[in-house]
């Protein structure tokens, strides 16, 4: 609390979640390695480039995790802000961020709370993130309000897959994704929850992102643009 005069004000501090025990361990330090070696290939390089593309001028990303974007900013990008909650995970970015020509700065912990004015954003780039974020329907909410008239959401999720035994698998796996994957959803229809949202969304590319059959269940990729 700062004393000025006699008005009192209360700064708030964002603070990351305090994980403890055995799983705050896993999910701390574990989590984000495992999630940039299985999220950094060059398969799904080249998914990421193409959701990329289009982006422009201010740009907010959530999710930002270890930075795996960073190499795909177009250059009609002028900054990006970063809303990532893990510390390990943005730690982990730095050296991506530094060989980035574009300018990249943390802004928030929290895509459920962006601490952003309506409209402030040309475009929102949100990859890998709506399967893990607590409730993604209040995240795409805030997008939406963040967003420029006439600005784009940029979509590369996995989720729900449309091969029905493919579907089975995920309802199986799911809970156990969920505990060991930091809270990653398998069975979310991206999609579907950006249209829930009130976007008008352009569905570019449904397909898987890995060519092994084992990766399945979690590998149905969702590629799509989205305005409001
Ligand atoms: C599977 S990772 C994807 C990371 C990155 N977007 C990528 O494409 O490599 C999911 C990311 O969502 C982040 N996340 C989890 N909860 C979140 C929240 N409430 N708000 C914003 N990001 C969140 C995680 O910390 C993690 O970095």
């Amino acid at each position: 609390m700062v004393l000025v005069g006699r008005c009192v004000q209360t700064v708030v501090v964002e603070q990351p979640a305090r994980l403890t025990g055995p799983m705050g361990w896993w999910e701390s330090r574990v989590v984000p390695r495992l999630v940039d070696v299985s999220l950094r290939g060059h398969e799904i390089g080249a998914w990421r480039a193409a959701c990329c593309t289009g982006l422009r001028g201010g740009v907010l990303e959530i999710g930002f995790g270890s930075g795996l974007n960073t190499r795909f900013y177009p250059t009609e990008v002028g900054s990006v802000d970063a809303v990532e909650p893990s510390d390990r995970g943005w730690a982990m970015s730095e050296r991506r961020r530094a060989k980035s020509a574009t300018d990249v700065r943390r802004v928030g912990l929290d895509g459920q709370r962006l601490r952003a004015d309506d409209a402030a954003y040309d475009s929102v780039l949100c990859t890998f993130t709506l399967c893990t974020i607590p409730d993604p329907a209040l995240a795409l909410s805030e997008v939406r309000r963040v967003l420029r008239p006439g600005g784009r959401l940029h979509l590369l999720e996995h989720g729900r897959a449309e091969d029905p035994r493919v579907q089975r698998w995920q309802r199986r796996l799911e809970p156990v994704q969920r505990r060991v994957a930091g809270g990653c959803h398998l069975t979310r229809d991206p999609i579907e929850l950006a249209t829930a949202a009130g976007f008008d969304v352009n569905v570019i590319r449904q397909a898987y992102l890995l060519p092994q059959r084992a990766a399945a269940p979690m590998a149905w990729g969702h590629l799509a643009t989205a305005t409001c």
